[in-house]
Formats: structure tokens, C-alpha cells, sequence
């Protein structure tokens, strides 16, 4: 028996809209993901358990755990039957990568019990092809982080899909999930087709001065890049007062903040703790509408899936 833990995400990482991705955990030692227990049965069974197993489908065989070991057994030509207990911790359509926590903690599973017939980046391969399926187009921002660890940035080359890249080690990430639902697939629909050149040429601005700034560990410029011309005026109409929000953390200190994935979560950046603690207070105070949102204070997780059992 195997168990397997994929990390959350912050997708677009505020700058990188489907480029980059980042896998947090949080500071006080919580597990923020998905966990994957897994063995080989006479027939193939599927166990829900987590805070979040109320949202999975009833029907086995639209959950994505199925539909990845469907897939796995497809390519390796095999029907060969598991047992899985899925532990759901993360809330769907939070923009947090929770279906990239499942599939990336499934395919890790399976291939682990499978004698590893995928290498890594078959791996990767598969994991973006399942999450282009349910979210409607193919993107790594959070399937790379997860099964990584660390600060990807998506490259999509033939030889290679995702590099990781320096991160700011001083950096608290606060996210704020307010408790409700937004798919992502209809979170990637409303966008436009066609950017101005405008657009496109600030935005290639931003993305790179981003990753220089990385590179160069320029702490401020980094923040300063972090604006999001591609998602974020249009995406900011599906959350709640997005940015009379994003102005009231910057207010408190934040030195960066935006939407995390397709949303409706928000994240914010700040290098100073006692800072994060009044921004989390804040957003559990102003951002939640009920009782299942949550706040974490987080760091960026370098070490991404892992096995725990
Ligand atoms: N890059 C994806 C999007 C992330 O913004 O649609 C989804 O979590």
C-alpha cells in the first residue's frame, strides 16, 4: 500500500496567466492538498473520504481518480485494477489546483504501483492532458507546481514542459478561499479571444521582468511586475468586491495580491509575518461567506508530491 500527497497551487502566480504556477503549504505544518492511498485489487474501487468528499460526483466513473486510472491503463495497455481511497481535501473550483492535487497525486500513485512504466514527463504529459479535460483547454500552471514543488514556469518545449524557478524564500503567501464555487472552465470561457498589441506587449513586459527579477532576486521589482492584463479585468467581475478588496490588503501591507488560478481565491504576498497575520485576519474577517472558506498563511512547497506512507 501506498500513500501519495499533492500540494495546492496558486496558478498565473498574478503575472503569468497559464505560465506559472506555484505549489504552497502552509506555515503552521497543515497538509493543504489532496491524498492518494492505493493498492492492487481483484476489481477497481474507489473510496471518497476529506472534508470536501460531499462535492465529488456519486458516479465512479466521472471522478477524476477514475478517469485517470482509466487512462493510465489505456496507454500502458494493462486493465490492471486498484483500490483507492481518495482523501479530498482540497474544495473544487476553488483556484487552488484542486483537480490538479487529484490527478497529479493519482498518476504519481498508480505509476508507483504500476513498477513506474511512465517516466516524468509522460507523467506531466498525462497530468495536463486530464486537467485540459475538465477545465476545457490544456494548461500546466497547476498540475507543474504539484507534482514539482516550487515556482514553475511552463515552457511547453518539445523536450521540456516546466522548469522550476528561483523563488522568493522571504515571501508569505496569505490565500483566501471564501467558501464558494467557481469552475474554471467557465472562469477560461468568458475570456477574450484576441488581446490588443498593447496588451500583449505590456504583459511580455511584466512576465519578464517577473522572472529577470526572480533570477536576480529583486524582491520589489518581482511584486511591482505582478499585474495581470490577461484574466484579471475580466475575472474580477466573478468575485466579491475584487478590487476594493485588493486595495484595502494593499493598504495593510501586502506587496503583491491577485486572483489565484481562475478564483474565486485570492492570494496575497508579504515578506513580513506580522504583516501576513493582519492581512489573513482581514480576509477571515471580510472575505469568507461561510463557514467552509478558509485563510492560510503560507510558503512556496519546493518539494511538490510526495509519498507519506
Ligand atoms: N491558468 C489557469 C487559469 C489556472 O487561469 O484558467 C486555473 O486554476
Amino acid at each position: 500500500m501506498i500513500k501519495i500527497y499533492a500540494p495546492a497551487s496558486i496558478g498565473n502566480v498574478g503575472v503569468g496567466f497559464d505560465i506559472l504556477g506555484a505549489a504552497i503549504k502552509p506555515i503552521n505544518g497543515e497538509l493543504l492538498g489532496d491524498c492518494i492511498t492505493i493498492k492492487l485489487s481483484k476489481n477497481f474501487q474507489l473510496i471518497n473520504k476529506g472534508i470536501f468528499s460531499n462535492q465529488l460526483p456519486t458516479n465512479t466513473e466521472q471522478n477524476i481518480v477514475w478517469k485517470c486510472w482509466s487512462k493510465f491503463c489505456k496507454i500502458i495497455q494493462k486493465n490492471i485494477p486498484v483500490s483507492i481511497i481518495l482523501e479530498k481535501n482540497l474544495p473544487s473550483g476553488s483556484g487552488l489546483g484542486s483537480s490538479a492535487c487529484s490527478i497529479v497525486a493519482t498518476l504519481v500513485a498508480i505509476n508507483e504501483i504500476f513498477n513506474n512504466p511512465l517516466n516524468s514527463k509522460e507523467l506531466l504529459l498525462l497530468m495536463g492532458e486530464v486537467e485540459g479535460e475538465i477545465s476545457g483547454s490544456i494548461h500546466y500552471d497547476n498540475v507543474a507546481p504539484s507534482y514539482l514543488g516550487g515556482l514553475q514556469l511552463i515552457l511547453e518545449d518539445s523536450h521540456i514542459i516546466s522548469q522550476n524557478i528561483p523563488n522568493f524564500t522571504t515571501w508569505f503567501w496569505i490565500v483566501a478561499w471564501p467558501g464558494v464555487k467557481l469552475s474554471t472552465a467557465s472562469a477560461r470561457k468568458i475570456l477574450p479571444k484576441k488581446y490588443t498589441k498593447d496588451i500583449c506587449v505590456k504583459n511580455s513586459r511584466y512576465l519578464a521582468s517577473f522572472i529577470h527579477a526572480s533570477y536576480t532576486q529583486q524582491s520589489n521589482l518581482a511584486a511591482r511586475c505582478m499585474k495581470e492584463l490577461i484574466a484579471e479585468p475580466y475575472r474580477s467581475k466573478l468575485l466579491p468586491n475584487f478590487f476594493k478588496n485588493k486595495e484595502e490588503i494593499k493598504k495593510l501591507g501586502a506587496i503583491s495580491c491577485g486572483i489565484s488560478g481562475s478564483g474565486p481565491t485570492i492570494f496575497a504576498v508579504s515578506e513580513n509575518i506580522k504583516i501576513a497575520k493582519k492581512i489573513s485576519l482581514w480576509l477571515k474577517n471580510n472575505y469568507l461567506k461561510n463557514k467552509t472558506g478558509f485563510v492560510h498563511i503560507c510558503y512556496i512547497d519546493t518539494k511538490g508530491v510526495r509519498k507519506i506512507g
